[in-house]
């Protein structure tokens, strides 16, 4: 008998004794996580309303229709975004994968779960030179011409836009046309067989389809100032003859890159063209450098990952005036497009939520101002 007390005594002090022990020894820094996860646990918050769009911007994240079959995703989606891109359901071969053949499920199951949740839907992409069918060039076995080119792109946006007027309120309308080296335009099948006059017609033909749909041009490095200068001409271009409202940067960095001086370059110049500004797929690699081998997701890259994230936000919230959304490329760390690029199979960490969507320190980080 004695024995047994003496032993649900000793049970008792190792499981409050210990615990009271550990409390004791946790850093400030502890504290003060366990703090945030607990607030968050307790609390409905969320990126949305943090980042509310009257003072600052919507908030966005990219989705495979397939996560709206799943309860955890979905209340993640509902609790911090009110923005949603399609990462590849309403590309050009999701789409009408076969001439004239239009496949709506996936992109219609997205945009049904946005509407059903008050949220809204960015539409993306409708010129790409990738993910682009094979028969848009061709005429059988020969090239198509030109003419055969713009009249398919014409269709596609016309088709496209029609079907989701009022409920897509902003397209990316052509999708990486610059290009990274000397030349002015990417040499795509599509420069290629219709010079500039592509990207024109795109847009014409994007204003006609939904003239209340708002315009973007999308593109990464947006902030390396060869590349810049040239999505800065387009711009200039298309505004002149009122087809675009807007550029989205898309926003795949790193932990060290790029620099607080570029990015304010960057948004600068674009500032100054008077339209609105996107950043529409926003991830920050783990890995500075794109040949890095894979390596664990320790403290020390969570500290960077951090620290980057809470400099490129404040950049963003100093730019308010003229960001209207921010979109993360991604919802939680278990499934990233940078798993598998630039290196197939390596481990990315890029976003705010990790591998078990619990919010990480850059969540808090850049929702502490
Ligand atoms: O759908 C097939 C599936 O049937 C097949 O089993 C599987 C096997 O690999 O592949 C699936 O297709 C993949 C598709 O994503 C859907 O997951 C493609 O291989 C893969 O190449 C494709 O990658 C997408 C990439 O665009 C294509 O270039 C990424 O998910 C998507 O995140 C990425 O998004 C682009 C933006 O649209 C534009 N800006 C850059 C950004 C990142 O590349």
């Amino acid at each position: 008998m004695n024995l047994k007390i003496a032993l649900i005594v000793l049970l008792l002090y190792l499981s409050f004794g210990s615990t009271s022990c550990k409390k004791e020894e946790l850093t400030e820094e502890e504290k003060e996580w366990e703090q945030d996860l607990h607030e968050y646990d307790t609390g409905n918050q969320g990126l949305k309303d943090h980042f509310n769009n009257i003072d600052y911007f919507d908030m966005g994240v990219a989705i495979p229709a397939s996560f709206v079959d799943n309860t955890a995703k979905t209340a993640l989606i509902k609790r911090h975004y009110n923005s949603i891109t399609a990462e590849n359901d309403m590309k050009w071969s999701s789409l009408q994968p076969q001439e004239g053949s239009f496949n709506y499920t996936n992109a219609d199951k997205i945009v049904s779960f946005a509407a059903a949740n008050g949220i809204k839907i960015r539409g993306h992409c409708l010129c790409w030179h990738n993910q682009v069918p094979d028969w848009v060039f061709k005429d059988g076995t020969a090239l198509a011409t030109k003419e055969q080119i713009l009249e398919r792109l014409h269709t596609h946006i016309t088709t496209v836009m029609t079907r989701y007027k009022g409920k897509v309120y902003a397209w990316d309308v052509v999708n990486e046309a610059i290009d990274d080296g000397s030349r002015t335009y990417r040499p795509s099948q599509w420069y290629s067989m219709c010079g500039e006059d592509y990207i024109i017609e795109a847009f014409r033909a994007a204003r006609e389809a939904d003239p209340d749909a708002l315009l973007f041009y999308n593109d990464y490095s947006t902030i390396v100032p060869a590349k810049r200068d040239k999505i800065y001409d387009l711009a200039v271009k298309l505004k002149a003859e009122n087809l675009i409202d807007g550029l989205g940067l898309q926003g795949h960095w790193s932990i060290s890159f790029p620099s607080d001086d570029l990015i304010k370059q960057a948004l600068d110049k674009f500032k100054s063209l008077g339209l609105q500004i996107q950043i529409t797929e926003m991830d920050v690699s783990v890995y500075p450098s794109p040949s890095d081998p894979e390596s664990e997701y320790t403290a020390e890259v969570e500290q960077q990952l951090t620290a980057a994230y809470d400099r490129f936000f404040t950049a963003f919230r100093s730019y308010s005036d003229v960001i209207t959304s921010v979109t993360f490329w991604g919802l939680a760390d278990d499934k990233t497009w940078l798993d598998n690029f630039p290196v197939a199979g390596r481990k990315n960490y890029p976003l705010l939520f990790d591998t078990g969507l619990r919010p990480k320190k850059a969540y808090f980080e850049i929702t502490d101002f």
